[in-house]
């Protein structure tokens, strides 16, 4: 088995020789101190910690050890660690991912009894800080909604809505958003939104108990995107000098996607926002949606696609992009066609899972020319050779919010590269929106039965 020369040479050079007997070094096995510890910290202690979002801990040998023949089959399937990006590769921030020398060193260390090899002197292998300081330096408002929500110990999970209120009087402009779950092991994924309408507020005083349950349809979204977050992420950042608006008097929605894990959890999450000195100059993020409010998947259907184009009005810088999805779907696309220039893959996923949906921010934002356009292709198997379909018997399935609903959707953040450029990408999306909504209407009246979901039944093994 070949791999590449200098982290062989690394290893061997970090394999103590203690039996004095000729060894062939690439045949011995790989032990924790002689490096599978560096690549457990440096891929996976980020949720596999206290507090964090994985079952277990990974932090020390003994945790390890436990746990390798599983380490040793979920990093050579792909699920560990988490990112669902199969294209492209290397340029956005927070990518994971071990390298084919790693998963086969891994393996050989499982099989050969999970070794620990000798200390290399340094005492135990440093483990990344268990957590980022709360709250964070950076924080300006910090807000929390006024009390816990119960984290149902059942069911497949869904989203829940809290609503929190913004102290400041006036509009500001956020840069950087950072989210504390007290439940982290339940949180799986969570948006940001500055609600203006009062929508939020009087859902939630429409339902019992803190926040609400979002359910059913998907109308218009009346509320402004801020930002997003996914698990093992500390912050939801924008480069520069970006920012996002945040309008005065809006109430601060966090959108919790949550995963039920047997026992009933407590859920305050506190979010704490880095706004930017009045004053100070400011770039302009705009978010804008694209997706199809069109779902309709037949049961037994294993290759239904949705699609949605947007053309960009003004050259803009895209900063990132979150695909929202549910179980049904298995495949994501979008590509950008920039004028005179061969189709540019912006995002290929082949293997969706909406457990770990990501915010996917750049290091390095796109710059995409006027006339651009941005064309998205989802696929969804309603099969029940999908592992993930969330019924033992398929059933067709519509658009909603609940995880047995589908949707599919696409938020992208563009920061115009001319400042009057904003006005004419907002008034673009806005008119992509109605436009939307229109053509969700005529369909839905047009429609003989609608795709409804019948409540109770059969959810078989959640995924
Ligand atoms: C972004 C967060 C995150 C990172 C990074 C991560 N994990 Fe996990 N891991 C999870 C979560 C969440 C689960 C529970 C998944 C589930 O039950 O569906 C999990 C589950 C597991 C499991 C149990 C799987 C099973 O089938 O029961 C193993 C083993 C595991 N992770 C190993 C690793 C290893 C090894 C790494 C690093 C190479 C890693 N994880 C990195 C979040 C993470």
């Amino acid at each position: 088995m070949m791999a590449p020369f200098s982290f062989l040479h690394a290893c061997v050079l970090l394999l103590p020789v203690t039996h004095g007997v000729a060894v062939q070094e690439a045949a011995d096995p790989p032990t924790w101190n002689g490096g599978i510890a560096t690549i457990i910290m440096s891929n996976c202690t980020d949720c596999h910690r206290k507090s964090g979002a994985a079952p277990f801990t990974l932090v020390s040998y003994e945790d390890a050890k436990k746990h390798a023949r599983q380490i040793k089959r979920v990093t050579a399937s792909g699920f560990m660690p988490p990112w669902l990006v199969d294209q492209p590769r290397g340029v956005f921030k927070h990518e994971r991912g071990l390298s084919p020398e790693q998963v086969e060193l891994i393996g050989r260390w499982a099989d050969a009894g999970a070794p620990e090899g000798e200390s290399t002197g340094t005492g135990k292998v440093a483990s990344k800080p268990a957590t980022a300081q709360w709250p964070p330096k950076w924080a300006d408002i910090i807000v929390e909604p006024p009390e816990a929500w119960s984290v149902p110990a059942e069911g497949i999970g869904s989203m829940h809505v809290l609503v929190g209120s913004n102290p400041a009087s006036e509009q500001r402009w956020v840069r950087r958003i950072g989210l504390k779950p007290t439940a982290p092991r339940a949180i799986h994924a969570a948006a940001f939104l500055a609600d203006t309408t009062g929508a939020a507020v009087k859902m939630d005083e429409g339902s019992d108990g803190p926040g609400y349950e979002a359910m059913g349809d998907i109308g218009a979204s009346p509320s402004g995107e801020l930002g997003a977050w996914g698990i093992g992420m500390e912050q939801f950042e924008l480069p520069g000098t970006m920012a996002m608006k945040l309008p005065a008097d809006s109430d601060l929605v966090m959108e919790l996607h949550y995963v039920p894990i047997g026992r009933t959890l407590q859920e305050r999450p506190a979010m704490a926002l880095d706004l930017v000195e009045p004053g100070e100059p400011v770039r302009q993020v705009v978010p804008v949606m694209m997706g199809s409010l069109l779902i309709d998947i037949p049961a037994g259907d294993s290759d239904y696609s949705i699609s949605d184009f947007f053309t960009l009005p003004v050259t803009s810088e895209l900063v990132g992009l979150l695909p929202k999805a549910n179980f049904l779907c298995r495949r994501i696309e979008v590509t950008a066609l920039v004028p005179g220039e061969p189709e540019r893959i912006l995002l290929e996923i082949n293997r969706w899972d909406p457990n770990f949906k990501f915010p996917l921010l750049y290091r390095e934002p796109v710059t995409l020319p006027e006339g651009t356009m941005i064309r998205m292709e989802y696929t969804y198997d309603n099969s029940s050779s999908n592992p993930r379909n969330p019924w033992s018997t398929p059933r067709r399935t519509g658009l909603g919010l609940t995880n047995v609903d589908e949707l599919g959707m696409l938020l992208l953040w563009f920061a115009p590269v001319q400042p009057d450029g904003v006005e004419s990408l907002e008034r673009a999306h806005r008119l992509e929106l109605v436009k939307r909504l229109g053509l969700h209407r005529d369909w839905k009246r047009n429609r003989k039965s609608p795709p409804a979901r019948e409540p109770g039944g059969d959810v078989g093994s959640s995924p």
